[in-house]
């Protein structure tokens, strides 16, 4: 047994081996060095989805995005509009989640199997936020104004800044868990990044863009969005797994003040996400308006309160975009944009949302 849970202390050379059951989520003494004997297999099966789903964006071919880009009447001012605020929110939302999973994320999770997961995940963050390089640059965008969005653009502002609140602590060198009231505010950063930025606010952006290329519209954008969304319907589930296994091993942890502070967050959030999704759609798209984005989220919304185990926040509201799961599964939708799908190798028939 060692005390040390960085990985990178000194080592216990009179130790015992490391026991299955000495393994925990968080607070654990095992040594992290060790991946061997896996404790969580849910983990160590999403790193193995995680590769299988391996992509680059400069394999998705941007000639007909450039071409309708450039074309004066190619897209309406608005399907512009959406499309910028849209590629702006995400181009550092990607590095604002790389830089939580590994200066805030990765230093508390005291498991090997999480952590092959967490490296996995954070060289995914890069290659979305080589994504949105590859589509500015193809596209010819302003690259200071659509790397700017974050501070320049209040609903997008506001969203990075509710989420930021809640890793100021954690990247405090000093912050330390294994306190009633350390470990909970791990669990809120795990529930502020990995069920509201890439659970909840993620999902606007992937309905828009998504709904443009149904209608032949930015396909290679639309193309490069479906990878992006099947990466992180895999972290979303990661992080739900997690704080489900936090919560078992830490009844004391979730308790009815706490869920009901989980509660208060994902209404927060959706507001925020509601908003955006006004600012980003304020005159509607063909098919597609604030409404009915709006409608959207509460759904969302409700569905990550089920999957913590939360009542739900809205009453019973109805999927609108019913074609969003489908365009979730690859492999049964290679056709979604009738543009040039490679099949990669193993790709899995996922079906988490
Ligand atoms: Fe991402
Ligand atoms: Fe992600």
């Amino acid at each position: 047994m060692s005390t040390d849970t960085s990985g990178l202390g000194a080592i216990d050379r009179g130790a015992g081996r490391v026991q299955v059951d000495d393994k925990a989520m968080i607070n654990a003494r095992a040594d992290v060095n060790q991946l061997l004997p896996l404790k969580y297999h849910w983990a160590w099966e999403k790193y193995l989805a995680g590769c299988a789903n391996h992509w680059m964006p400069t394999e998705v071919s941007m000639q007909a995005d450039i071409a309708l880009w450039r074309s004066p009447d190619g897209l309406t001012e608005d399907e512009r509009h959406a499309v910028q605020r849209n590629l702006g929110f995400f181009a550092t939302s990607e590095s604002l989640v790389a830089n939580n999973v590994v200066l805030a994320v990765y230093r508390h999770l005291t498991n090997p199997e999480c952590r092959q997961y967490l490296l996995r995940q954070a060289f995914e963050e890069a290659v979305h936020t080589h994504t949105f390089e590859y589509i500015c640059s193809s596209l010819g965008l302003d690259e200071g104004e659509l790397f700017n969005m974050y501070r320049e653009v209040p609903s997008i502002t506001d969203k990075a800044a509710w989420a930021l609140e809640y890793t100021r602590h954690l990247e405090d060198p000093g912050f330390r868990t294994g306190t009633h009231g350390a470990d909970q505010a791990f669990l809120r950063d795990l529930v502020a990044f990995y069920v509201v930025f890439e659970g909840m606010w993620f999902y606007t952006g992937f309905a828009q863009v998504l709904s443009l290329g149904r209608r032949n519209k930015m396909v290679g954008v639309a193309e490069q969005y479906q990878y992006i969304l099947r990466d992180e319907s895999i972290h979303l589930n990661f992080g739900i797994d997690a704080i489900n296994q936090i919560k078992i091993e830490n009844p004391g942890l979730w308790t009815e003040r706490f869920q009901a502070e989980v509660r208060a967050m994902l209404a927060q959030a959706c507001e925020l996400e509601v908003a955006y999704g006004r600012d980003t759609i304020p005159n509607g798209l063909l098919g597609l308006n604030a409404e009915l984005c709006e409608q959207y989220m509460r759904f969302i919304t409700n569905r990550r309160c089920a999957q913590l185990g939360l009542a739900p926040v809205f009453g019973p509201v109805d999927n609108p975009f019913p074609w969003m799961s489908e365009a979730m599964d690859l492999k049964k939708e290679k056709n979604f944009f009738e543009t040039r799908v490679t099949e990669y190798a193993g790709g899995s028939s996922l079906t988490w949302d």
